[in-house]
């Protein structure tokens, strides 16, 4: 196995022109290495057009480029058909178009919708307004004592017979991984459709979309070294026709005239609109980029880092974690006990450490672990010990400070 820290960092411009900055807020956006700028600057300077409409080369050119991104993406996620690719603007878009699309179709009143206690306010707040709407009934899995989802009460709510079932593959405050493939089975077995929320599961290892035989997965191009603003929804292609599209427009009909509408096929389907081109061009470009990567070398780092900031936390008293190290995909949250997560954060920041204080749109999981907030610090492959060491140092001082 064999992962060249330097080499990795060095892809990264932020940490040339930024030496002094910790970044440890990973898990709300991460770095671009520079093939994702330059394939992104390489489509505004050299073939910026629309796709799909052009009767210039410079249209024909950006419609290769995007369609041969949804190749990519197509193929990293092993999906049957590169239609599977349904391209959003992140994760959030995605999970509104499924909460969306599959009321009234999959979906009627007195059905029942499952997700989980420690889901990101993205995968509650679509099913929570549209089952409410339409009279479907939300269920929620709880957690057990260990920040766990409560697998007995998991298998409760599935004898109820979900008709879907959405949940996140790490949870974005804890860190803890999901056992996904299992739910997922399990769910199936129940007879519901299953949604996996990757966008903190994508940087795992790389998804095997039909190993996981999940009908949908969605995840955000801006937590896999991608650009913000664009995502994708992969869905297995029956349960893809399945959704009534969330945005009608341009691109996404067959036919329009006032005496009725027929709609294109997919995924141009479920695409209304300009789609983020440069978005797709780049995230497209990051997938190239890391697939090379030994996957497995970096995921050893991380678990290192993150050993070192846990185990250097654990050792500082005064403070109180509430991740688990244990099946963690790289992050911590902690309370500095009787100080303000906030008040923590800000001390940090005065020292360069950039992390996440608050809920992290994730409010029910604190009401259900019982605390208002925590520090969140989320590690990526580009972190260094060194600036694992430095964070110890820096919390120290801001426990001397508060002290
Ligand atoms: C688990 C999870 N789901 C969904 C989202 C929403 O992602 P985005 O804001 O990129 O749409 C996030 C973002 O942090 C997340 O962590």
């Amino acid at each position: 196995m064999n992962f060249d820290l330097t080499a990795f960092r060095a892809e990264f411009a932020f940490f040339n022109q930024q030496p002094d900055w910790v970044y440890l807020d990973n898990a709300a956006t991460m770095h671009k290495p520079a093939a994702v700028i330059s394939a992104e600057a390489e489509f505004y300077q050299t073939f910026n057009a629309n796709v799909h409409r052009g009767a210039h080369q410079l249209s024909q050119q950006a419609t290769q480029k995007f369609e041969q991104a949804r190749d990519t993406v197509a193929e990293y996620l092993n999906t049957r058909a590169r239609e599977e690719i349904i391209w959003c603007s992140g994760a959030t878009a995605a999970l509104n178009q499924l909460a969306y699309g599959l009321m009234g179709t999959v979906l009627h009143p007195g059905d029942r919708v499952l997700i989980s206690a420690l889901e990101h306010h993205a995968n509650i707040v679509p099913w929570q307004f549209h089952c409410e709407q339409l009279g479907v009934l939300l269920d929620v899995i709880p957690l057990d004592a260990n920040h766990q989802l409560d697998v007995a009460e998991y298998q409760r709510l599935l004898a109820l017979k979900p008709k879907v079932v959405s949940i996140a593959q790490v949870s974005n405050v804890l860190g803890h991984i999901q056992p996904v493939a299992v739910m997922v089975q399990q769910a199936k077995a129940a007879g519901a459709i299953t949604i996996i929320d990757g966008a903190q599961g994508i940087l795992l290892q790389q998804p095997d979309v039909q190993q996981l035989d999940c009908d949908f997965y969605v995840f955000s191009g801006h937590k896999v070294y991608g650009p913000t603003g664009i995502g994708v929804l992969y869905g297995k292609r029956p349960k893809l026709e399945l959704l009534r599209p969330l945005l009608y427009g341009g691109e996404m009909i067959q036919q329009v005239s006032f005496s009725g509408t027929t709609l294109n096929q997919l995924p141009y389907r479920l695409e209304a609109g300009t789609p983020n081109i440069a978005g797709a061009i780049g995230l497209a470009a990051a997938l190239r980029w890391l697939q090379p990567w030994d996957h497995l070398a970096i995921a050893q780092h991380k678990q290192q880092l993150l050993q070192q900031l846990h185990h250097g936390l654990q050792q500082l008293s005064g403070i109180e974690l509430i991740s688990q190290l244990q099946n963690n995909a790289g992050i911590i949250a902690f309370n500095i006990k009787g100080e303000h997560h906030s008040d923590v954060a800000a001390l940090l920041n005065q020292q360069q450490i950039a992390v996440r204080a608050g809920t992290h749109c994730a409010m029910p999981l604190f009401a259900a672990i019982g605390k208002s907030g925590a520090v969140r610090m989320s590690l990526a492959a580009y972190n260094t010990p060194q600036d694992v060491a430095r964070t110890l140092v820096a919390v120290r001082q801001v426990l001397e400070i508060l002290s």
